[in-house]
Formats: structure tokens, C-alpha cells, sequence
């Protein structure tokens, strides 16, 4: 481009966390424990008992939050906080807590983007079967209603369920589904159904219930390269392309299966049970925006030995594949950040470019960033320069986005401040404030401003003209 458009006016920057990553508290003022707080965690790094104690200091957060000068805080509430069991008897604590928070954004003048279900189901929904029961569909329409009626007077936008795709494509690793059953995959995507149903119900009430608010779907999409041009391998990518993204967002969008992955599960026996009116309460919803998490690009080859599995790409530690189907390949284009993740900034605005071509909505990042193994050096000073350059060349690629005609109206980076990842423990960090613990010992649990904070705050600033 010979010119380049600026970031709109009143563009929401921001950044994200999700409850069970930050807050802590997991089992104080009547929270119901999740799945979360009942798994195995990885051997060698911590739990999720504590995390960043973001619900005792979340004042002290949110005004650093103010100080960066963000538009948004993208937040999920702990469903368990709300319904200790998943559904029946409220829990007036967890309630206030969240107007607590909303208030302080408010106050400060930051909007709140509210996630309200980031993988910490109700650990007594999933022992009546979790999203393999239909009655988890109920309670999510229950609880959706309660956060509505609760919160809907001061939340104007509102996420459904953070990557749903994840936790249907690694629900081994994710805890969604039980490795041991006879069919896990099958029983993903009933569970996937059911997540699709709760979703489109969700959609619906909040329109009913709300009508200045907005609302959407928030899976992890991703670019994806056919390893060669061969024209085999494109046809994988393609397969890919529908089975991990379009799957998702056809449903959300056009409340109908995408046909490729749509025979693919027919092949596979991944068939799910759709009960009567389920694809009425489906095609009538529609969410008001995109909002997408995007870290690395995904590359694929052919399948060409029908008996192996999986190859590697994006995320160098997780296999992807299906015989017969597509095969995760590395990018040698790219390269990886200190977990094997590969980082591909222009694979971003390609992401950008294929959602907004074909859904012609509205779109925000909510999440992308760099894990590190930051370090705190004499006088409180964290150099992460090179979280700096994952995210401006980042945010370059999102304003070439807006210069190609794609609509943009806001980014939240992961994480606003730092928290404990999925599966890598506290020392993998995201934030730009730097949360003084190390993997075991929690310290002082000290916030400490990181040299991103700073560059951060002129960016938005200056609405990204300062990058
Ligand atoms: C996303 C999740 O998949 O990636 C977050 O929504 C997660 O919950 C983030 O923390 C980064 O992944 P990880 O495994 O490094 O924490």
C-alpha cells in the first residue's frame, strides 16, 4: 500500500486474562470448584490455587490497566463463582465480586469485554456428563441469563465461549473428554453440538434481554499453509481450514455445518445426535461481531501414509493430523519463539483478510502475544524487547488489515498482566506487568511495570501511530 489507513477513532485497545489464569481465590466466598481446580496438572509447575491473587488485587490491576490508557479489559467470569454447582442455588459473593469489577473498569473508564466461559466448566456439570449432556446446554442458558441480568446494565460486549475449537480439537489435552472412552472423538462433537447450541441460545437471550449490547463467538483462528503446492497438499489445507476453523464460525454466523467438515465427521462416525429444533434455534441466531485469538500460523502436507497420525505445526509440542485427512507440517519460512511456537505476523492479516471475506462482520483480536521466560533484573526493570517486537510486528499487520478493507475495532493482546498458562505454569509469562512469584514460591506477588508497559501505553497513546 502506498499509504496506509490509521486505526479508527475510539479503536479498543486492551489486553486479556481469563478467571481461572488470574484470579486465584479458587475456593474462597463460595466458588464451586471447575474442572480446572479438580485435574492433574502438568508435573513441575504450579496450580491454579493461587495464580496472580487478581482477586485480591484487583483494584491495584485495574488502575495500572487505567495507566497503560487501556479502551478495554477483555475478563472471563468463573462460572463457578456464580453457580458453585453449574446451576441451581446463586452465589451472591461471586455476583458481587464481578460488579465490584465492572464498576472499577467503569470508573476508569475502561469497557469491559466479558468472556463468559474460558474452560472452567462446573466440575458438578461435568460430573453429570459435562458438554456431553444436554443439560449443560440448559445451565449455560441459565447462567447466560443470570450474567445478563446482572451485568447487562454496564457490559456492552460480550464473548460466549473462548476457543471452542481447542477444546474439541485437543479435548485429550484440554481435559474435555475422558481419553480412555472408546470413541473420544465422537463424543467431541456431541459435546460440540451442544456447545454450538448453547452458544446460538446465549446469542438469542442476549438480544432478547439486551438490545444495545453486542455479542460473539471467540475460537482460535488461524492461517493455514498447504506445505507445498502440491495440489494434494492444498486440498488438506483446505480440509484443515474447515475441520479447525470454519466449522465454528459457518455455525455462528450462518447457523449451518460446513459441508467439508461436515463429511468428514460423516466418514469419521463423528455424527452427532442433533435433537428436533436444534438447527431452528441455530440458523436464528447471529453474533454482532467476530472476536478471534490468533498466535501462530498452521501449516499442512497430505496425509499420505493412511496409518500416521499427526505432524507438527504452530505449536511445535502439540500433533496434528488425521489419516487420510491432513498432517500438521513445520513452516520453514517461520520462525519459533522460545516454546516452539512459530511466529507469523503476515499469517495474522491473512487471518484477518479470509474472516472478514467471508462473514463480512465486524472483528477484534482477543487474544495474541508472546510466552517468555521474563526476567527481573536489579531495580525492577524487565527488558522484553522481544514481546515488543512479537506485538508491533503484530499490530503492523492488523493496520494493513484496516488498509485492505477489513473492519477492526479492537485488540486485546494475552495477557494484560502476567497469569499461569494453560499447561506451562506461572514462569511462561504473556503480561506487561510482571507479577513478582516464581513457579513455587509466591513472593510478594509484587506488580512490576515491564518495559512493554511502557511501550504499550504510547502506543495507544498515539493510536498506534507510535508502534
Ligand atoms: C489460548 C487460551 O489458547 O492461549 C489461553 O485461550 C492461553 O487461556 C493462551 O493461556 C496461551 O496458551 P498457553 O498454553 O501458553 O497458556
Amino acid at each position: 500500500h502506498a499509504k496506509l489507513k490509521d486505526f479508527p477513532d475510539n479503536f479498543l485497545w486492551g489486553a486479556s486474562t481469563s478467571a481461572y489464569q488470574v484470579e486465584g481465590a479458587w475456593n474462597e466466598d463460595g466458588k464451586g470448584p471447575s474442572v480446572i481446580d479438580m485435574a492433574n496438572h502438568t508435573e513441575g509447575v504450579t496450580d491454579f490455587k493461587v495464580t496472580s491473587d487478581h482477586y485480591h488485587h484487583y483494584k491495584e490491576d485495574i488502575s495500572l490497566m487505567a495507566e497503560m490508557g487501556f479502551k478495554t479489559y477483555r475478563f472471563s467470569i468463573a462460572w463457578t463463582r456464580i453457580y458453585p454447582a453449574g446451576s441451581g442455588e446463586l452465589n451472591p459473593k461471586g455476583i458481587e465480586f464481578y460488579n465490584n469489577l465492572i464498576d472499577e473498569l467503569i470508573d476508569k473508564g475502561i469497557e469491559p469485554l466479558v468472556t463468559m466461559y474460558h474452560f472452567d466448566l462446573p466440575y458438578t456439570l461435568q460430573e453429570k456428563g459435562g458438554w456431553s449432556s444436554r443439560e449443560t446446554v440448559d445451565a449455560f442458558e441459565n447462567y447466560a441469563r443470570t450474567l445478563f441480568e446482572n451485568f447487562g446494565d454496564r457490559v456492552k460486549y460480550w464473548l460466549t465461549i473462548n476457543e471452542q475449537n481447542m477444546m474439541i480439537l485437543h479435548g485429550d489435552a484440554i481435559g474435555t473428554v475422558d481419553p480412555n472412552l472408546e470413541n473420544p472423538k465422537k463424543e467431541l462433537y456431541q459435546q460440540n453440538h451442544h456447545m454450538l447450541v448453547a452458544q446460538a441460545k446465549a446469542m438469542n437471550l442476549c438480544h432478547q434481554m439486551l438490545p444495545g449490547a453486542k455479542i460473539g463467538p471467540a475460537p482460535n483462528i488461524a492461517n493455514i499453509y498447504p506445505a507445498s503446492s502440491s495440489p494434494e497438499d492444498m486440498i488438506a489445507a483446505d480440509n484443515y481450514a474447515a475441520i479447525r476453523n470454519w466449522l465454528y464460525l459457518d455455525m455462528a454466523v450462518y447457523g449451518r455445518y460446513n459441508t467439508i467438515a461436515w463429511n468428514y465427521m460423516e466418514e469419521k462416525g463423528y455424527i452427532p445426535v442433533i435433537q428436533e429444533g436444534d438447527m431452528e434455534i441455530l440458523k436464528s441466531a447471529k453474533p454482532d461481531f467476530i472476536a478471534f485469538n490468533y498466535y501462530t500460523s498452521q501449516t499442512v502436507e497430505a496425509s499420505r501414509d493412511n496409518g500416521e497420525e499427526a505432524g507438527h505445526t504452530g505449536d511445535q509440542q502439540i500433533s496434528v493430523g488425521e489419516p487420510g485427512v491432513y498432517k500438521g507440517a513445520k513452516n520453514p519460512n517461520l520462525k519459533v519463539n522460545e516454546f516452539g511456537w512459530e511466529i507469523d505476523p503476515a499469517g495474522f492479516r491473512t487471518t484477518f483478510r479470509q474472516i472478514y471475506d467471508r462473514y463480512q462482520l465486524p472483528l477484534i483480536v482477543t487474544e495474541n502475544g508472546l510466552g517468555a521466560f521474563d526476567k527481573l533484573e536489579e531495580g525492577d526493570i524487565i527488558n522484553d524487547s522481544y514481546r515488543i517486537d512479537y506485538l508491533r510486528q503484530h499490530i503492523e499487520q492488523i493496520q494493513l488489515a484496516i488498509t485492505d478493507g477489513v473492519e477492526v475495532f479492537g485488540y486485546c493482546p494475552w495477557s494484560a498482566i502476567d497469569l499461569v498458562s494453560t499447561h506451562q505454569g506461572s514462569s511462561k509469562r504473556y503480561g506487561f506487568i510482571y507479577v513478582n512469584r516464581d513457579e513455587f514460591d509466591l513472593k510478594d506477588l509484587r506488580r512490576i511495570r515491564k518495559q512493554s508497559f511502557y511501550w504499550y501505553k504510547d502506543v495507544i497513546a498515539t493510536n498506534g501511530a507510535n508502534l
